[in-house]
């Protein structure tokens, strides 16, 4: 009877598993198991993209906080590695970022320089004294794989409860490295300067500007050639996080264009202007590739999730992942410069089954879709025009089942691009989960553009040639197998829609 039970249990559970793996994405990092948050220290070194992130050893929710670690040839495919770095003595180790010491200016590298991480230590709060964050650095010598964190830690002590999240790079323009870091409360971005990255001086301090609700978190600074013309004169971007508040809810992030010279951030937009990096509900504290080879397009990776439901999500034996990595490019439109983003070339090579479609009929594109194995697969790919103008409304569905439906499209009455996931499968897993998100948009021509990336627990829109991103999770059922297009009758359609498999 005892191992009838045991046998009944190990069924239940194996059942149980299969329900909530089906959710693991194909072509996203995700960790094989445990809890994960932001991207960390993001760096291109010696062939490897190396990926660490928040992530907790001992379960799924959030705790322990330490660097896991992945490296990829070409950011589609991840190899987990052991953790880079992990909570020790009591101290956690929070948000970071990772240079290339070449020069070994540090003093803490062999030969040819060494990788020097510099991150939050975070010492949580005790009945008799408040909690406390400082920035602290390690350096690797073998690439990332084994870290030695520095005895003379911390680097800077500030003494208080929220100071967080450094960004370190290296400025021509006041040739020292420079470290962008939060003062969340405040809502301002503190810039310090060293030689050696381990004595720091205060330069300034940006902010409050744009939008302040919640904390300001993992601030991220870098240089981008406008238009891709690279005899103008580049432009500096600084992005911050803010959580909870933003106005998606919960968490998202803001960017600003400007200048830095060396010491000071200037903003290029009237301070009260808000941008932001994407307008779904899931990307989150978003990083750039540190070190890629000279001529590389930049590119950004961020959390997929959002603080407001992370440790509800119905995910296991893993909890959290990645965006697609995008390159962004800084592109003058009607309203002024703005960041723009398209996902990495290489997700091209994942392109298998194919329909195209050229014509004046949704009814007819269905009818092809309707025949096609492709959105069974729940990974695909859709790259579309429609010209129904600015007076009619348009619509993809995807993820399509009995009754549930992801929908992304335009409404002529709000003048948007919307993404609606209020019946996209499992939403009640958290209230803040069902939601519609919008962007407001001038559709060029009354032609409405969409890259839409579909990877089973996630939707990733990039509209109008990547100025509008809308990034959001979604739980559809197994059998979500449909793809729909609802548009006017007669507006021209172009469509292509691509299965993506590992091959
Ligand atoms: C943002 C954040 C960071 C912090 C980390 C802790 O998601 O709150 O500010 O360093 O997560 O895990």
């Amino acid at each position: 009877m005892r191992r009838f039970l045991l046998f009944l249990v190990l069924v239940v559970m194996t059942g149980l598993r299969a329900a909530t793996d089906e959710y693991r994405p194909l072509y996203h990092f995700s960790p094989k198991q445990n809890w994960t948050n932001d991207p960390n220290g993001l760096i291109f070194f010696r062939g490897d993209y190396n990926l660490f992130f928040q992530f907790n050893p001992f379960g799924d929710k959030w705790g322990h906080m330490s660097w896991g670690h992945a490296v990829s040839r070409d950011l589609i495919r991840w190899n987990e590695l052991p953790v880079a770095l992990h909570e020790e003595h009591g101290i956690m180790m929070f948000t970071g970022s990772t240079v290339f010491d070449e020069k070994n200016t540090s003093g803490l590298c062999n030969a040819g320089g060494c990788l020097v991480a510099i991150y939050t230590g975070h010492t949580p709060e005790t009945k008799t004294s408040p909690a406390l964050q400082t920035q602290n650095i390690a350096d690797s010598n073998d690439g990332g794989r084994t870290w030695t964190k520095y005895s003379g830690n911390p680097v800077l002590n500030l003494h208080l409860t929220d100071f967080r999240d450094p960004k370190v790079f290296w400025s021509r323009a006041g040739d020292e490295w420079v470290m962008a870091v939060s003062l969340p409360n405040d809502h301002k971005v503190s810039f310090y300067g060293s030689k050696d990255l381990k004595s720091w001086k205060h330069l300034s301090d940006f902010g409050p500007a744009g939008a302040t609700g919640g904390q300001w978190e993992c601030p991220e600074i870098f240089e981008l050639p406008v238009d891709l013309d690279t005899s103008q004169r580049k432009r500096f971007v600084l992005k911050v996080g803010l959580n909870p508040g933003s106005p998606q809810g919960g968490s998202g992030e803001q960017y600003f264009i400007g200048d830095f010279d060396g010491t000071r951030f200037k903003n290029g937009n009237p301070p009260g202007l808000t941008l932001l990096t994407d307008h779904g509900k899931d990307c989150y504290c978003a990083l750039t590739f540190y070190n890629l080879p000279a001529g590389q397009e930049t590119i950004m990776m961020g959390w997929m999730d959002n603080w407001d439901y992370a440790a509800e999500l119905p995910t296991s034996p893993w909890r959290g992942q990645m965006t697609i990595p995008r390159t962004v490019g800084l592109r003058t439109t009607p309203a002024g410069v703005r960041l723009v983003q398209a996902p990495i070339p290489n997700l091209q090579k994942l392109r298998t089954e194919h329909i195209h479609f050229a014509g004046r009929s949704a009814t007819a594109l269905n009818q092809m879709l309707a025949r096609s194995s492709i959105g069974a697969s729940q990974t695909y790919e859709i790259e579309s025009t429609v010209e129904s103008g600015e007076a009619s409304d348009a619509e993809w569905r995807v993820l399509v089942g009995s009754g549930s439906y992801t929908a992304i499209g335009y409404s002529h009455a709000s003048k948007s691009i919307f993404v609606d996931r209020t019946r996209s499968g499992e939403v009640g897993f958290s209230p803040k989960f069902p939601t519609r998100t919008a962007a407001r948009v001038q559709l060029d021509g009354g032609r409405l553009q969409f890259r839409i990336l579909v990877d089973r627990n996630s939707v990733e829109v990039f509209s109008q040639n990547g100025e509008i991103t809308l990034t959001n999770l979604v739980f559809p059922p197994r059998n979500a197998a449909g793809i729909e297009l609802l548009s006017p009758d007669g507006a021209p359609i172009q469509a292509d829609i691509w299965k993506l498999e590992l091959k």
